[in-house]
């Protein structure tokens, strides 16, 4: 019986390809530092028993067929699996997994902190206008931002990761927390004094919005111009989740309107494109209070290596004959 073929679609940490190579499968990682071109795709997928993608991979009906029938699991390297369709997937009888964890969900929720520190403290003003020399001396009015305890963080999907973000901002920041979710979450509401409302109240009554749901139909354009319009006027927004879940439009004119204080985006609705083309001389980038980080909100070593793991563990138990741990759902 020939060896299991896996196809890792980029170097992930060598931990899970390590334990995928310890079970006896053939394990091919893409060589190519980049994402493959649907050609590459094709070519490198042909036969795959499990592939592990990455966020930056279509996975639709075309690849599924280049792979061929015996595919038995799509493992993606990543919590969210929009880029995987689901259907198409189902249709062949290919599972599908993701890789959420501890290290991931805390990575995540340090991340949405950071940034929201960054924004009250205008640490990254500061930063370019101390690098430009322009300090004279200290002065009262210099780069005043907004404390960040007492006020309210509104957390918009509360799955494991706005639920670690919560934890930092109550437990660590004294902050209040409001949420909204398809779900009341009773347990949460006591372990955090918060409060379940609908989005537009979040909206209406947090000084700081953080998005923490998936990219599906119903979340894209979420927050766009009827949303930034209840928003207060002194309020920022988060987005470490998916960049089409903000109308980036909608924000642009929100910013240069001052219907919002700022923000903070670490996912971009035409990533790797941090600016869609607007065909307007609107840019994220020019807007001082406004604070951009390249889709890195998971990139620690401890939530790498957990991923990796976790994908391979996934493809380990599929080709097992077993139930995956993950299945994407
Ligand atoms: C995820 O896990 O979905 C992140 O966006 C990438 O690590």
């Amino acid at each position: 019986m020939p060896k299991p073929f896996v196809f890792v679609t980029r170097q992930i940490s060598e931990n899970g390809i390590q334990l995928l190579k310890d079970k006896g499968y053939r394990v091919v990682v893409s060589k190519k530092d980049g994402v493959l071109t649907k050609k590459e795709l094709f070519a490198a997928v042909k036969g795959a028993d499990a592939i592990l993608s990455l966020l930056t991979d279509k996975i639709d009906s075309d690849v599924l067929d280049a792979a061929g029938t015996q595919l038995k699991i799509v493992a993606n390297f990543a919590v969210g699996f929009d880029n995987i369709v689901l259907d198409d997937a189902k249709k062949r009888g290919v599972i599908v997994t993701n890789t959420p964890s501890d290290a991931v969900n805390d990575a995540v929720a340090e991340h949405a902190f950071a940034l929201m520190c960054a924004l009250a403290h205008r640490v990254a003003e500061a930063d370019v206008y101390a690098k430009a020399k322009k300090y004279q001396g200290w002065n009262p009015d210099l780069l005043v931002g907004t404390q960040l305890k007492g006020k309210t963080l509104g957390i918009i999907g509360l799955g494991r990761i706005g639920r670690s973000v919560a934890e930092h901002a109550v437990h660590g920041f004294g902050m209040k927390c409001l949420y909204s979710d398809q779900r009341r979450q009773p347990d949460f509401d006591q372990e955090f004094s918060a409060k379940y409302v609908g989005i537009d109240r979040l909206l209406q009554e947090a000084d700081f919005v953080s998005l923490h749901v998936p990219l599906l139909p119903s979340t894209y354009h979420l927050i766009s111009t009827e949303q930034f319009s209840l928003m207060k006027k002194t309020a920022f927004l988060i987005n470490t989740a998916r960049g089409p879940v903000v109308d980036e439009k909608a924000l642009l004119r929100a910013l240069k309107t001052k219907r919002i204080a700022g923000a903070a985006l670490d996912v971009f609705e035409c990533e790797p494109a941090i600016d869609c083309d607007l065909s307007d001389t609107l840019e994220l980038k020019n807007f001082s209070n406004v604070i951009l980080t390249p889709h890195i909100a998971s990139a620690t070593k401890e939530a790498r290596e957990s991923m990796s793991e976790i994908a391979a563990q996934n493809i380990i138990a599929v080709l097992s004959g077993r139930a995956p741990l993950n299945p994407a759902k």
